[in-house]
């Protein structure tokens, strides 16, 4: 009898091996594969490498290529091997990173990762972050973050009172906005009627007249989420001057940087994100261009303070990590939308070989390439 995780390493390898001259899209339809995969379920277990075979061979002609060099479907990057490697451990390790009396050396390694990733970032050390399936959900999270600061800015407790009779939240955003920010206004009872949109320029980029006129007036809680590169024609808005009037207009401000935040990294095509670190939270993936594994994400709020106090867990089930100093993982990272020990594969990547210098230079090469094909405000790439 083979060991089945042998097998895995077998099938997982002649799938990376074959990624440059296997077809890039799945061609099974959905009835060959629910044939293939499918069945009444199984009165009697089987081999357990069998069932491993079965499943490589039931998944394969579904499968689409996106680990590789050829494929521009979607914004989804492939894992490096270090990546899935790191992620072969995490699920062999099977950690219940909740907290650091659960899972010690997980929770370290979520902390320090965090830690690296607000430094690749340029980001505020005392940021708190989490780890979320996509950037769907790291919206939600930062979202709910800011939708306790907003209402207790005008006098409401949510933690006590929830959002029955709350004054409304008003959710201004621009029309090119990705609409997971809609699904994630549904999500937290925001309701969509209460989001507006600020009017945009030529290139799709927030007007600041515009913004100051809608924040004028009777001050209301009110939610700013701005675009680090929108999906469509990769506009970043001008945080350096949208973040003030936001601000002094009492607004929470959110970013979303799902691919754009990267831009950071490279010192040739930082500029287009001046200001940004101006933001109360900004949400952004892994799987996208840090070459990770699907599917990671991370939301980062800018205050520690803020995160502990407004999205407290229910009761402490053992003593809190907190006492000896170390990030109590499970105060934003709340376990409904954490993703187990995601943290690993990024730390993975993180160290080799990916480090700060690689990922300069391969955002660079990315920026131009998309550059190219998209209009972008000043500065011109
Ligand atoms: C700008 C932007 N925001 C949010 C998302 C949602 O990301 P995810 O699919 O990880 O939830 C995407 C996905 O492409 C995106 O491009």
């Amino acid at each position: 009898m083979t060991d089945p995780l042998d097998r895995a390493m077998h099938h997982a390898r002649a799938w990376l091996d074959g990624l440059d001259t296997a077809p890039v899209g799945g061609r099974a339809t959905a009835d060959a594969l629910r044939d293939a995969l499918g069945g009444p379920l199984p009165e009697t277990g089987a081999d357990a490498s069998e069932i491993i075979d079965a499943l490589a061979a039931g998944a394969g002609p579904g499968l689409h290529a996106n680990a590789g060099g050829r494929f521009f479907a979607w914004v989804m990057a492939g894992s490096l091997p270090s990546a899935v490697a790191a992620d072969w451990l995490v699920s062999a390790w099977d950690q219940n990173s909740g907290m650091f009396t659960v899972a010690p050396s997980t929770t370290i390694i979520e902390e320090i990762t965090g830690g690296w990733l607000k430094d690749l970032f340029g980001l505020p050390p005392e940021c708190s972050f989490a780890f979320t399936t996509g950037c769907q959900l790291a919206h939600v999270t930062a979202l709910a973050v800011a939708r306790h600061a907003v209402l207790e800015q005008a006098g409401w407790d949510f933690g006590r009172d929830g959002l029955y009779g709350a004054p409304p939240i008003r959710f201004l955003t621009s029309a090119n906005r990705h609409n997971t920010l809609d699904a994630a206004v549904r999500y937290l009872g925001m309701g969509e009627a209460h989001m507006e949109s600020v009017a945009t320029g030529e290139f799709g980029n927030m007007l600041a007249k515009d913004l100051a006129e809608k924040l004028s007036g009777l001050a209301r809680p009110t939610i700013l989420c701005l675009n680090a590169a929108d999906l469509n024609v990769g506009t970043f808005d001008d945080f350096a001057t949208l973040i003030p009037i936001a601000k002094a207009a009492g607004a929470w401000v959110h970013v979303d940087g799902a691919f754009g935040l990267f831009a950071r990294t490279s010192p040739a095509y930082r500029a287009l994100t001046e200001g940004v670190d101006l933001a109360d939270s900004w949400a952004t993936d892994g799987h996208k261009w840090l070459n990770v594994p699907m599917i990671v994400a991370w939301p980062l709020c800018a205050t520690r303070r803020l995160t502990v106090r407004r999205l407290p867990r229910a009761r402490p089930i053992c003593r809190p990590a907190r006492m000896c100093g170390i990030r109590q993982t499970g105060t934003l990272n709340c376990r409904a939308v954490r993703v187990r020990f995601r943290s690993m594969r990024r730390c993975g990547n993180l160290v080799a070989p990916v480090s700060r210098t690689w990922w300069s230079a391969a955002a660079g090469i990315v920026c131009r390439w998309w550059a190219a094909s998209v209009p972008c405000r000043e500065p011109a790439l």
